[in-house]
């Protein structure tokens, strides 16, 4: 019979060790030092036994006693390493001090570090805390380095297209520049300036979400008058919006109370939802944004009479690069990092965001701005 019942029951941020061993007195040694200490312990007293529980449920670390009869934990981890699913998981031998061959066999089959009986509380918590740290900063880089990928992919994907089309006119320009008569110059470099602003937006928007990331761009929360903030963000969309025949309106309540926020932080976040109301809105709809009082906030509303985001992709819009169901109505550039930095910002000045949806009739993003002084009226 395997013992594989865990010891303890442990939270899911927890590390979860394995102890593998056929001594019933190891087992409780090792899993009471650990779990005394906040690790989520389970167990397991054969060979068999530990791969069973490894498949049902992988560990942060394995503490893994080579000699058990059946099969030993040197085979154990020679299986656990031929799988990729298994492979990355540490495994620590217990080992009696006298094995020195024991111990270099099992480096040379894997594992990551070797602990001997009898155990020493204090070295065995070093031990293991060591070798999950090591394990999260693997991870953190594994996923730095799946995020620098993507970015790459996209940026090779977004600026090749661009990138072609001003060879393109440059290569026309030199070949024919005889016939070239001031108007198709003037047509032409035009056409390259607007090439080159969406490249601009793609790779400011990259630097952007890199930026906040790395927390270089750090929020500076100040009271500010909004109202003329967000006036002049809505005309800069004006002429974009009367390109797609799109309305943009503006109300706001009268006399808005002082919000407390960064002032940039405010632009991106209110500039991301315009644009993306007014890309993603058929022509002829419109636009409005608002802004409420509440009594602990000021409410910002972007409203749309656009597609809609149904709820799957409602729980996708904040990630990175999420380019959706909905398409760019007006040939527009989409790369899917604005919502990402909005909620990024959002989360900085300590404001909330929501959205309302219906598919077919439009959406509406709320974001709620804090009061600079939220007890303005109790000092009256
Ligand atoms: N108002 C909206 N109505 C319908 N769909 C939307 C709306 N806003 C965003 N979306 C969907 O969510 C996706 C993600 O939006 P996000 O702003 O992050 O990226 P993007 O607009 O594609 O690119 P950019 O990085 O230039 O902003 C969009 O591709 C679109 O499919
Ligand atoms: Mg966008």
């Amino acid at each position: 019979m395997h013992l594989e019942t865990p010891l303890d029951s442990h939270a899911a941020d927890e590390a979860l060790i394995l102890i593998v061993d056929d001594i019933a007195r190891n087992l409780q040694v090792l899993g009471s030092i650990l779990s005394e200490n906040g690790f989520g312990v389970s167990v397991a007293s054969s060979g068999q036994g530990a791969l069973d529980a490894i498949a049902e449920q992988a560990p942060d670390i394995i503490l893994l006693d080579i000699q058990m009869p059946d099969m030993d934990g040197f085979e154990v981890c020679r299986r656990l390493k031929l799988q990729a699913a298994t492979r990355d998981v540490p495994v620590i031998f217990l080992t009696a001090r006298t094995e020195t061959e024991d111990i270099v066999r099992g480096f040379e089959l894997g594992a990551v570090d070797y602990i001997t009986k009898p155990f020493i509380s204090q070295e065995l918590l070093a031990r293991v805390r060591t070798h999950l740290s090591v394990v999260r900063q693997n991870k953190r880089l594994a996923d730095l380095n799946k995020e620098k990928d993507e970015f790459l992919g996209i940026a090779a994907h977004d600026l090749r297209n661009p990138l072609s089309k001003i060879q393109f006119i440059a290569e026309k320009m030199s070949y024919k520049a005889d016939s070239f008569t001031p108007d198709l110059i003037k047509e032409a470099s035009a056409d390259i300036a607007h090439t080159v602003a969406g490249m601009m937006e793609l790779v400011s928007n990259l630097l952007d979400v890199n930026a906040i990331e790395q927390g270089h761009l750090r929020t500076e929360l100040n009271p500010i008058e909004i109202e003329h903030i967000v006036e002049h963000i809505v005309r800069d969309y004006d002429a974009r919006a009367a390109k797609k025949k799109i309305t943009l309106h503006y109300t706001h309540d009268p006399a808005l109370p002082l919000v407390l926020a960064d002032e940039v932080a405010i632009v991106q976040i209110l500039d991301n939802l315009i644009s993306n109301a007014v890309k993603y809105s058929p022509f002829n709809k419109s636009v409005t944004v608002r802004l409420l009082t509440e009594t602990d906030a000021v409410r910002l509303e972007v409203e749309d009479a656009g597609p809609g985001i149904s709820d799957d992709d409602q729980k996708k819009m904040f990630r990175k690069f999420a380019r959706l169901s909905a398409q760019p109505t007006g040939g527009e550039h989409t790369i899917g990092l604005g919502l990402s930095i909005v909620k990024k910002l959002v989360e900085d000045i300590k404001a909330e965001i929501s959205v309302r949806s219906v598919l077919g009739k439009g959406t509406t993003f709320i974001v709620r701005i804090p009061l600079a002084s939220t007890d303005v009226t109790a000092a009256e």
